[in-house]
């Protein structure tokens, strides 16, 4: 099974790697500075010189704040480095899977969002990942874009291990309790985006199109904070002692986020036979992982 494998050192693509790898995959996994995937002739000159059966984008650019002041690099590699990608897989009659993300809807609903529902991004980085989204629908009719949220894994920064270190230098911690959202591990969404790998590999009738993976469960990022301390307790001690419930307002940021962005993973589970892994228990595996790390 040959696999291209952009942002392959991100904390997704690292995961992708890791998995592919075990399982055998023909894997050529490129990231920057190498192989700057907005550069259309970098990536029309290594779809040319690798022929792969498919492409699995990871990359992007994924700082939500600086993306307000730093509009030029965020629309660069989600929006035109897409479109690249779209165009050359085209081109080649190769299927691109995709990641999108949550951030593309604004949170004004009260159940999980669907597939259908429309997007309306209230951040740069948001609006970004929305028109890469397009340019791939609307060149590349084999693709599959699986909108993810809240990711978290062994690598990278996340807010997992952002809660970890704060937990370990101060007492109170306060976090936001008035946005809520899935928690997906990057270990579950790389095994989900393998699973439907093997789909596109092993049939020509795959359903092309948009899907939704997250992790099972929906809470605030106070409620998912509490439970990162408690499960990292059980590691090591730390100096926390109270985790502080605020409002939005009171941690005012430069992007603003959905106040609700629970994703409905039906049509997922239904076309590929990928079920959401809950959210807590994935997040014990994942800190047990990060302590192990010296
Ligand atoms: N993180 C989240 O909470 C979250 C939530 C929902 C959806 N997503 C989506 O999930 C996917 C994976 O996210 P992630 O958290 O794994 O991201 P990440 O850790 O930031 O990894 C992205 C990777 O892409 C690389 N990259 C950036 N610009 C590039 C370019 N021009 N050419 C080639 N590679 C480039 C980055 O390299 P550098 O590090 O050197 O820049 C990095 O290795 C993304 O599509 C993201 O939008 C993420």
């Amino acid at each position: 099974m040959k696999m291209l494998i952009t942002g392959a050192n991100g904390q997704l693509g690292s995961e992708v790697v890791r998995q592919a790898t075990a399982m055998g995959y023909d894997l050529l996994a490129v990231d920057l500075p190498e192989y700057d995937i907005t550069i259309p002739e970098t990536v029309n000159r290594l779809i040319a010189d690798y022929r792969p059966y498919l492409v699995l984008n990871a990359a992007a650019y994924t700082q939500v704040d600086l993306a307000e002041s730093q509009e030029k690099p965020a629309w660069a590699v989600n929006a035109d480095a897409a479109l690249n990608l779209a165009l050359a897989c085209s081109a080649k009659d190769i299927p691109l899977i995709h990641i999108s993300t949550d951030f593309v809807f604004d949170g004004k609903k009260t159940t999980p969002y669907r597939e259908s529902d429309p997007v309306a991004p209230l951040s740069v980085y948001g609006k970004s990942k929305a028109a890469g989204d397009d340019h791939i629908r609307g060149n590349l009719d084999h693709h599959v874009i699986v909108r993810t949220s809240w990711l978290y894994g062994v690598q990278g920064n996340n807010f997992v291990k952002t809660m970890i270190r704060l937990a370990s230098e101060r007492e109170t911690l306060n976090v936001v309790a008035d946005q809520f959202g899935c928690p997906t591990a990057a270990a579950d969404l790389a095994d989900a985006l393998l699973t439907i790998s093997r789909s596109i590999f092993s049939s020509p009738d795959v359903r092309w199109g948009t899907y939704h993976y997250c992790g099972q469960g929906v809470v605030s990022w106070h409620q998912f904070a509490q439970a990162i301390i408690d499960i990292s307790k059980k590691y090591r001690a730390l100096k926390v002692t109270r985790v502080n419930p605020i409002p939005t307002s009171d941690y005012p940021t430069p992007a603003i986020r959905p106040a609700y962005s629970a994703m409905n993973c039906e049509k997922i589970t239904k076309e590929f036979g990928v079920h959401p892994v809950p959210w807590k228990k994935s997040l014990e595996k994942t800190i047990q992982e990060i302590m192990a790390v010296p």
